[in-house]
């Protein structure tokens, strides 16, 4: 398996030019987008669907009245005055999806960057959202798959680089058996440098301090910040939906 890593969403582009066929894409959007994916499929979610923009989401909500609507912009919960009409039900905060909300339930969301990401991916044999909530899984899910190629996938902010998502492609690259590129090993070493402090670093980053200054979103950031508590693979199929593998 080669890995190689992208670090900043400046490079999405270069994956529709790419014959994705036989790889794997692994995205991380740590804070909070991919976090807050995998929980809402660990409190039992059924699927959660990732578009780009807000007509997206409320065109699908039209369509099937069923689904629930969530995401932000500028980190805040979607609300009436982006949408024209109503707020979102939920928004990007992955406590607020608790399994007596989201049970059985399919949810559309649109983020900044996170759904960006992962709708660039679609191309790929394999698409993955991880995070560091579950990265043991989805390390074993793709030692145990054997693609030809794995991209590991930051989300970042904005079009640049997030500290935190580079911080989880480096931990998973690590539990890798697979063949670095220069750029997954710069990941590797940002993360080893980092990880007997890594609240901390990751607390420092600019995403945390964004998020630790809203009284209310605070908590994520020590919640995304959790290693391995959930063991489960989030895959987005063909159909464009996440769901457990
Ligand atoms: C994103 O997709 O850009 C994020 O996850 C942003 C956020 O949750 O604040």
């Amino acid at each position: 398996m080669k890995v190689d890593t992208l670090l900043s969403p400046a490079e999405l582009p270069t994956l529709a030019r790419r014959d994705l066929r036989a790889s794997a894409c692994v995205v991380f959007d740590i804070l909070r987008a991919t976090s807050t994916f995998v929980t809402a499929l660990q409190n039992g979610a059924k699927a959660i669907i990732p578009v780009s923009e807000i007509s997206e989401a409320v065109t699908l909500r039209q369509q099937q009245p069923d689904v629930l609507l969530a995401g932000e912009r500028n980190g805040i919960k979607i609300s009436a005055a982006l949408t024209g009409s109503f707020d979102f039900d939920f928004g990007n905060s992955p406590r607020e999806f608790r399994p007596e909300k989201v049970r059985g339930k399919t949810i559309v969301s649109t983020t900044t960057n996170g759904t960006r990401a992962l709708r660039a991916c679609a191309g790929a044999n394999i698409v993955l959202a991880s995070s560091l909530l579950n990265l043991a899984a989805t390390a074993k899910f793709l030692n145990q798959a054997q693609p030809a190629e794995i991209f590991l996938v930051c989300a970042g902010t904005g079009e640049g680089v997030a500290l935190e998502d580079v911080l989880a492609a480096g931990a998973l690259a690590g539990l890798l058996a697979g063949e670095c590129s220069d750029t997954t090993e710069i990941a590797a070493r940002t993360y080893v440098s980092a990880r007997t402090e890594l609240a901390a670093v990751l607390g420092g980053s600019l995403n945390a301090r964004r998020l630790l200054a809203i009284p209310e979103l605070r908590a994520d950031v020590a919640f995304c910040s959790q290693r391995d508590v959930f063991n489960l693979v989030a895959e987005m199929r063909a159909d464009g939906a996440i769901r457990r593998r």
